[in-house]
């Protein structure tokens, strides 16, 4: 059978974000948050992986697998830790993360905010106070301006709608003790606004720069009466930040399953009529989007160790539905993983999910890479360390990176830019 075969110059890579490899990251709102009496948080982060001080050997790994993109978080609470007092370590710190990414022939792929804040700006009211779009933009020029003509992909904002809508209506319970639909609707216009800011100034500083969202987004499915709940999803999760990407140069896309709500037919018009009465959005938000799995019954599917469901090829469905939506702008995955400690399990996963994408590409879909999530396994916020999602494994105790062998898997996938059909493992293993 012929091989499945990728573009010469696709992005082949992994991805961690700050605060879950960095370790003590102590002006955050994050650190706090774990401490806090009451916290949703199963443990604290503390040293995490050590990624800040073991960053050289990080990188190195990642080239030695076959990779050639490394996408990695810069901290502003770290950059900025008090307002306006820029940390001239810190920025020294990640310019080196980036020089030494080109030495190891990575390409950098720079994310500007990933979930956290600093301390000081969470306590202004974080994405819901008008001056933090500003604030964030400051940090970014900031950034890109020290970094220079290093860095060519940003990723301005990771996933505004799980702070947004996991913070504010959902189950995430961050930032602490807000349920609150008028914050929620305030997140998002400062997260719009911070990402739109953003793009502007790296654009301005650094023209030949890319700059891109990275959006949250699902397979969704059901039937006639899970309509209007997935179309309420669509729209408040997904679309209003696409809306903002309009003019990004590339949308980072990243699904990890599919969510399909099943209910009664007459359960659609009631669901709409209920979201159109907006004090009733205080009961029925929380519930449309904090409760899946009472709504898909009881969980009959291959499960991950985050109980979603296993389904590699909803990357997939996604991608189609961003390049419907953009059918001229370049996508690249910049996160699809799983969590699961049997690595046959993220074998087939990577394969399954490569082997979609290598369909969307034949469609003239214009991916330009897949950037897998993760490279070790981290600090999977809520959850603690409780999830494996690492091509590499991490012993705490010691910090002793092993590769697993879907690191291999993955890395010889893109040393050859192929992938045999026939190799693909297939069935349930977990
Ligand atoms: C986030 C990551 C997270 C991953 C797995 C994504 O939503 O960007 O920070 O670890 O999902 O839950």
């Amino acid at each position: 059978m012929t091989q499945l075969v990728f573009p010469p110059d696709f992005l082949w890579g992994v991805a961690t974000s700050a605060h879950q490899v960095e370790g003590g990251n102590v002006a955050s709102d994050w650190w706090d948050w774990e401490r806090a009496a009451g916290t949703a948080v199963r443990e604290p982060s503390g040293n995490a992986v050590e990624h800040y001080e073991r960053y050289a050997s990080d990188l190195a790994l990642i080239a030695s697998l076959g990779l050639n993109t490394y996408r990695f978080g810069i901290e502003w609470a770290r950059v900025e830790p008090a307002e306006g007092a820029f940390d001239a370590d810190a920025l020294a710190h990640y310019k080196d993360v980036v020089r030494k990414a080109h030495a190891n022939k990575l390409t950098p792929m720079v994310t500007l905010n990933h979930f956290t804040l600093p301390r000081w700006v969470a306590a202004e009211g974080g994405w819901c106070s008008p001056r933090t779009a500003a604030l964030f933009e400051r940090y970014v020029r900031r950034v890109v301006a020290e970094l220079g003509d290093d860095v060519g992909w940003y990723c301005t904002i990771n996933e505004p709608t799980t702070v947004a809508t996991g913070g504010y209506v959902g189950g995430w319970g961050f930032p602490p003790n807000v349920r609150d639909v008028s914050r929620w609707k305030q997140a998002i216009a400062g997260l719009i606004d911070g990402h739109k800011r953003a793009r502007t100034a790296i654009k301005e500083i650094r023209p030949a720069a890319k700059a891109g969202l990275a959006v949250f987004s699902i397979e969704r499915a059901g039937n006639a009466g899970g309509k209007a709940i997935n179309d309420y999803c669509n729209r408040w999760n997904e679309d209003v930040y696409l809306e903002a990407a309009d003019e990004d140069d590339f949308i980072g896309v990243q699904t990890y399953a599919r969510d399909v709500v099943t209910l009664p037919r007459i359960a659609s018009p009631l669901t709409r009529a209920a979201l159109a009465v907006r004090p009733l959005q205080n009961i029925v938000v929380p519930r449309v989007l904090g409760l899946k799995d009472p709504l898909r019954g009881e969980r009959a599917y291959r499960m991950t160790q985050m109980g979603w469901e296993y389904r590699p090829e909803s990357i997939a469905f996604t991608v189609r539905r961003i390049a419907s939506i953009y059918p001229d702008k370049d996508l690249v995955v910049t996160e699809h993983g799983v969590a699961t400690l049997n690595d046959p399990d993220r074998v087939e996963f990577i394969a399954r999910g490569l082997a979609a994408l290598h369909d969307v590409i034949a469609e003239g879909i214009k991916l330009r890479g897949y950037v897998h999530w993760s490279l070790m396994d981290n600090f999977e916020w809520s959850t603690g360390y409780d999830a494996n999602f690492g091509l590499v494994a991490v012993d705490r105790a010691t910090q002793k990176r092993t590769a697993r062998p879907s690191a291999y898997f993955l890395g010889e996938i893109a040393r050859t830019g192929r992938l045999d059909p026939e190799a693909i493992p297939i069935g349930p293993r977990s």
